[in-house]
């Protein structure tokens, strides 16, 4: 089977503010990501990580470069179309260290929010939703408000609701931050599962190096280069 293409950076370079404020962060990269990988993302705070994420979610506007979703190219130089808002909502699930759930709102209505924002029927959006809280093993706290859920139950709650849009990418910044490492590790096979699955492409960022070995490639940030390393599997058995 032909390996297809989720996320392709050419050249991508990013630098904030000017002249003597000058910080380069990423400089030229270049790379390729497919669909069902998972990819641990890790480098040192501050080396650009989270701008790197952002840039590839359509978030944060690179300085220079290519970027491609799929087979769409929506960035060159600038971003192709006016409204990356719209395909980040297509196109990507986001999941943050802290779930950043809605708390007035309950599990499920958190996690059929945006399908319906994307005009799904609600009966769809919340079939969907329960199929999802369902394979998360937390249907039974649908109805509940996320004050009333642990930490884990949240961060598996938000895992749902970024897969709610049934996105090709997922960027994941510290998702198993807030966990210890039992559950980190069972958060970290869960986005493998989803990777291999329903043939996602997930970038997790991560300090957390009992997870690496659940992880296809190791990408790295060096010198504002990103280099790959595969994963050493083998630790696992
Ligand atoms: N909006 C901004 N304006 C100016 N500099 C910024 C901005 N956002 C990030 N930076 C700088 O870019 C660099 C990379 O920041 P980034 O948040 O991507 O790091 P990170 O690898 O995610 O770090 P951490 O592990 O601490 O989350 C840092 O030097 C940061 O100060
Ligand atoms: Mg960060």
């Amino acid at each position: 089977m032909n390996k297809e293409i989720a996320i392709k950076v050419e050249n991508l370079s990013k630098h904030f503010g000017k002249d003597e404020n000058l910080v380069r962060v990423i400089e030229n990269a270049s790379f390729e990501i497919n669909k069902g990988e998972l990819i641990a993302l890790i480098a040192p705070s501050g080396a650009g990580k989270t701008t790197l994420l952002m840039m590839i979610g359509c978030v944060e506007e690179p300085s220079a470069g290519n970027i491609w979703l799929g087979d769409k190219k929506v960035y060159e130089n600038k971003w192709i179309t006016k409204d990356t808002r719209r395909i980040r909502r297509e196109k990507i699930g986001f999941i943050f260290q802290a779930h950043y759930l809605i708390p007035f709102l309950n599990v499920i209505d958190n996690v059929t929010l945006l399908p319906q924002s994307n005009g799904v029927s609600e009966e769809d959006a919340q079939a969907k939703a329960m199929e999802l809280l369902e394979y998360f093993d937390i249907a039974d706290k649908a109805k509940a408000m996320s004050s009333q859920l642990s930490g884990g139950q949240n961060q598996r709650v938000a895992i749902a609701r970024a897969l709610a849009n049934n996105p090709e990418i997922i960027l994941a910044d510290e998702p198993t931050a807030a966990l210890d490492g039992e559950r980190s590790v069972s958060v970290i096979k869960m986005l493998k599962q989803i990777a291999l699955e329903q043939n996602v492409a997930i970038i997790a960022v991560t300090h957390d190096e009992r997870i690496l070995p659940y992880c296809d490639k190791i990408m790295k940030i060096e010198n504002k280069a990103i280099v790959f390393e595969e994963s050493n599997k083998e630790t696992l058995i």
